[in-house]
């Protein structure tokens, strides 16, 4: 195959008719299929279903002298404290453990922040003129929408293959406006960046002008590994303390992707101070959490080594997946070098860039076929990529036979979006 940047004229129409052809073809599949967001399969919800039988009897909701199934225990029942401190490597004063999903601790630690205020701040956020909040793109679009619905302003901040770019973030951090960033530290959505040991250092030891400045670091992949060992990371708590930022960070992960999806536990890490703090203004909406469903994932996942065991399991399932992505992708679009695409070891997303300007087109052309796809700019603050050209890929859903199908219609409808580009710059 010739890259299409060599291509002459003759060569492209050549191509640009059979990507039509390639297009009518695969349009008369009538695939049907949903891959806008990282969804377990049912194969793997159904390899951790056993977690249904956990706590069964009135006997099984008692633990340690505790009824899980009366109030009490706002930050969580002390044996889900301590699993989670073990998954993050912190203590478990320094946890406080929420209902099924961690993007409901997110939003409430920025709502606290703006009708409130954080621990060290002079007022509610509400109250300042102008509230900034940093934002490493491509990066999670749920992230982007809390802070933008509660009207922040919201800064792109420029990916590198080792996280953020931190001379970028320690200029802006100059400003007192910006209140704070989000990050996805390990396998980052959709990047699959793991931070830099350096890229961490420089975060702990971050000099905001902003007192409550928050560096939001969401761990939601720490354990999701789809090939290859376990990847340790470093605790950022602890990081945070010795750099004398004891309270600047607060840190999520949930069991979204490790038993259900939204119907997990999730945890929230951060200085005990900070912890003392939200549960203070987080005990004013809730008594308790749901603690028999913190107990039933207690016993089913038991600790760290087991979890990370389970973890294997849905590996398996999912390697495959990355893998048929990676050969389409190489096999049909790598010749033709128009596009340049990450090669994850965990999380849940490939992020692809194409030709700039074709995103969208391409992604419409998808739908147009039958594969939803994330929105192009989705991953983008505003959904607003300024180059229109990356694409978040999410192959956990369909089942491999199906994804070889979608596979095909993507690459397809990336190669016919690249030469109607082409063709009307001719
Ligand atoms: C980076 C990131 N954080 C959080 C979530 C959602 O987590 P939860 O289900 O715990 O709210 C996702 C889901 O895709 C994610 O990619």
């Amino acid at each position: 195959m010739t890259p299409y940047s060599c291509m002459n004229r003759n060569e492209l129409e050549q191509a640009y008719q059979t990507a039509l052809n390639d297009f009518d073809r695969v349009k008369a599949l009538g695939l049907k299929l949903d891959m806008s967001r990282g969804k377990p399969s049912k194969a793997q919800l159904d390899m951790v279903s056993g977690i249904l039988t956990q706590v069964q009897t009135a006997d099984d909701c008692i633990d340690e002298g505790i009824d899980t199934r009366n109030y009490g225990e706002l930050a969580g029942l002390p044996c889900a404290r301590r699993y989670w401190a073990e998954i993050l490597d912190c203590r478990p004063e320094e946890i406080f453990v929420g209902a099924a999903a961690s993007l409901n601790l997110m939003y409430d630690v920025i709502s606290r922040a703006f009708t409130h205020g954080l621990l060290h701040s002079e007022r509610p956020w509400c109250r300042e003129e102008k509230v900034k909040f940093l934002c490493p793109c491509p990066g999670y679009d749920r992230h982007f929408l809390i802070t933008q619905s509660f009207g922040a302003e919201l800064v792109n901040v420029p990916m590198t293959p080792d996280g953020p770019d931190m001379d970028v973030v320690e200029e802006l951090v100059k400003d007192p406006a910006v209140k704070g960033i989000w990050t996805v530290p390990k396998y980052s959505n959709p990047d699959g960046i793991i931070y830099s040991d350096e890229t961490i250092r420089r975060f702990a030891n971050l000099k905001p002008a902003a007192p409550d400045f928050i560096l939001m670091w969401d761990n939601a992949y720490c354990i999701h590994e789809f090939r290859g060992e376990y990847v340790p990371f470093p605790d950022i708590i602890r990081l945070c303390a010795e750099a004398g930022n004891p309270d600047m960070v607060v840190e999520f992960a949930s069991t979204s992707k490790v038993t259900f999806a939204g119907g997990g536990i999730c945890c929230m890490a951060a200085s005990e101070d900070n912890i003392k703090y939200f549960s203070r203004l987080f005990g004013v909406q809730q008594i308790c959490h749901d603690k028999v469903n913190q107990l039933r994932h207690v016993r089913f996942l038991k600790n760290k080594a087991h979890t990370l065991e389970i973890m294997k399991g849905h590996a398996a399932i999912l390697e495959p997946k990355f893998r048929t992505v990676a050969d389409y992708l190489n096999r049909e679009i790598a010749p033709l070098g128009f596009a340049q695409w990450n090669d994850p070891k965990g999380g849940y997303f490939v992020s692809l860039n194409t030709m700039p300007g074709t995103a969208k087109r391409a992604l419409a052309l998808c739908k147009e076929a039958g594969v939803t796809m994330t929105s192009a700019g989705a991953a983008f603050p505003y959904g607003m990529d300024p180059q229109d050209r990356n694409i978040r890929i999410a192959p956990s859903l369909p089942p491999v036979e199906e994804l070889e199908k979608a596979m095909e219609i993507f690459c397809t409808c990336l190669k016919l979006a690249a030469l109607e580009k082409l063709r009307a710059g001719a």
